[in-house]
């Protein structure tokens, strides 16, 4: 069953150049509720166990580096349907792919520097806010 919760970061290039104050205008006006937010920084074990699901991949090295190289937004967002709407407002991986109007066409830089992080299911959402989030700093 859907749950309506998601798991976002605004990821270190969305932090370096400003858009921090625009991308969470465009998650609250596209309907998104904030039920738990923190300014952080991935240490290289946290971003490796967050990204354990790419370990195998050639860019999991450049991933982690990337992830760990300054500051996140770490994010627990409420609306109907969360996942499939957000990872609509936040479009493809690869901003070049993107549709206009999405965060990422708006303020990606690459695929990899890009931007936004979006949970891929309900369970990963939970897990990934779990991760990031005790009980008592989610509302
Ligand atoms: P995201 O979908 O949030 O989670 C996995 C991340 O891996 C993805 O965003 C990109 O930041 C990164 N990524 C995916 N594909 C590539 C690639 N081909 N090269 C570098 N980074 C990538």
């Amino acid at each position: 069953m859907a749950t309506n919760k998601t798991f976002t970061m605004l990821k270190p290039d969305a932090v370096e150049n400003g858009h921090v104050g625009n991308i969470i205008q465009m998650i609250t006006d596209a309907g998104f509720k904030i039920k738990a937010m923190k300014y952080t920084r991935l240490s290289e074990d946290q971003a490796k166990k967050f990204y354990d699901v790419h370990a195998e991949r050639p860019f999991y090295g450049e991933l982690v580096e990337y992830m760990t190289s300054g500051p996140i937004f770490a994010a627990i967002l409420e609306k109907e349907n969360a996942v499939t709407d957000f990872r609509t407002l936040i479009g493809a991986t690869d901003p070049s792919d993107a549709e206009e109007g999405t965060i990422r066409k708006a303020y990606a830089e690459s695929k990899a520097k890009n931007a936004v992080h979006g949970s891929d299911s309900d369970e990963n959402a939970q897990i990934e806010g779990e991760f990031h989030f005790s009980a008592s700093e989610i509302f």
